[in-house]
């Protein structure tokens, strides 16, 4: 079993000379956090991120040559350990689709400097596979669940997924030691958020814990509006209305959601507020998708493509140079710089979701 680091300083001291490097970008951030998504497909249909009626039958996702090999992402990876990056997150889409994942994990386990090696998924196709990816070297995972009420659960997987199989998934996922668990819910006024105090009594002492989100105007296609968004102030007055909670510090530079224990010792939960407290100031992220794109904001509306240079045998010092020349150039603070009303009338250009990995 692997522990889940709870602190990852960035200039961690190593043999390696090159790993003691720490880029800043345009406002100072260090480069810490690369997340990696390994395909555009999903065996979900969630309406705000992949709309059935947009992602149908005929829809032309990435193919397998259009879509990084996974030697081609160890060594970005490697790269990126090399220039400050301490932790890596796989994403999709759905990352489980990839079948051949346990080898990359075990990649990625063995780059020098990750300290914290995350998982984000569905968890419909976890629990066949979590001791696995466990043994790999799978640090822990991330688990999206929106309701713990059948129905409006599977209403809002676009009717694809089961409740109890993501269940069993977790235990699975906990019983392989993929800890520290957690689940994320993304709350929609009107859709989901008369079920946030049953999703919390239902993982409250379990020693996982609950991520409430913020519905974003991430992507084009899912209807945002801000109407829709539950204000996480305002779910925070409702759960101490039941469990009083005590804040606590962040586990670690950047980390994008506000933690809170239950005062009677049950636990603990996390609101990520990016509509309401944005936290771009400490942004350290890198977004990688599946077909080669690099992108320094969820809300970008392009990238740079490392896909066509890794085709082209770029060497290791040349990507490098490539990787720096992106950080040191970022400004993005998209939440920071939104506003509300001129969000829900953005022109359509920003990358989807599923196509970033969240
Ligand atoms: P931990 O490593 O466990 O702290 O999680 P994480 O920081 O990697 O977060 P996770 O990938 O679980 O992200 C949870 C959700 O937060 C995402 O699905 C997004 O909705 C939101 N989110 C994550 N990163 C960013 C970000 O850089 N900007 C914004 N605006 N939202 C983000
Ligand atoms: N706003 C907030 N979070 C979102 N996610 C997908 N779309 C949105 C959105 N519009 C989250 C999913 C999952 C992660 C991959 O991204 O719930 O936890
Ligand atoms: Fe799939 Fe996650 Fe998007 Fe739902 S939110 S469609 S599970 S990628
Ligand atoms: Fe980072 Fe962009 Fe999110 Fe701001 S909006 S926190 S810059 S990813």
């Amino acid at each position: 079993m692997h522990n889940a680091p709870m602190d990852t300083p960035v200039n961690k001291s190593s043999d390696n000379m090159e790993s003691q490097v720490t880029i800043k970008d345009a406002l100072s951030r260090p480069l810490h956090d690369l997340r990696i998504s390994l395909l555009d497909r999903c065996n979900f249909r969630c309406p705000y991120c992949m709309p059935a009626t947009e992602y149908h039958a005929d829809y032309q996702f990435l193919k397998k040559q259009q879509r990084l090999t996974h030697d081609e992402i160890l060594k970005i990876a490697g790269v990126a350990a090399n220039l400050g990056v301490r932790k890596l997150r796989l994403t999709g889409g759905e990352p489980l689709l990839d079948k051949k994942i346990t080898s990359l994990v075990s990649g990625l386990a063995g780059l020098p400097n990750i300290n914290d090696l995350a998982l984000t998924t569905n968890g419909m196709l976890l629990a066949p596979v979590a001791r696995q990816l466990a043994d790999a070297g799978l640090h822990r995972v991330t688990i999206s669940l929106d309701s713990i009420d059948e129905q409006v659960f599977r209403r809002m997987s676009g009717n694809r997924g089961d409740l109890q199989q993501v269940l069993r998934g977790i235990e699975a996922a906990s019983e392989a030691g993929l800890a520290p668990l957690k689940i994320n819910a993304v709350i929609q006024r009107g859709v989901n958020d008369h079920t946030v105090l049953p999703l919390l009594e239902y993982f409250r002492g379990s020693g996982h814990i609950v991520r409430l989100i913020e519905f974003m105007d991430v992507g084009n296609r899912n209807g945002w509006r801000m109407n829709q968004v539950v204000p996480s102030a305002e779910l925070l007055n409702i759960i101490q209305d039941k469990w009083p909670l005590n804040v606590v510090g962040q586990n670690y530079p950047g980390e994008v959601a506000r933690r809170y224990t239950y005062a009677d010792g049950q636990g603990e939960i996390g609101f990520i507020s990016s509509m309401t407290k944005p936290f771009c100031g400490s942004c350290n992220r890198a977004r990688l998708s599946a077909d080669g794109v690099l992108y320094t904001c969820l809300f970008a509306t392009n990238g740079t493509n490392l896909l066509e240079p890794l085709r082209h045998g770029v060497s290791v010092d040349e990507l490098a140079d490539i990787l720096k020349r992106i950080w040191l150039q970022r400004a993005d603070r998209y939440s920071e710089l939104r506003r509300p009303d001129v969000a829900e009338h953005h022109a359509l250009s920003k990358v989807e979701m599923y196509r970033i990995g969240g």
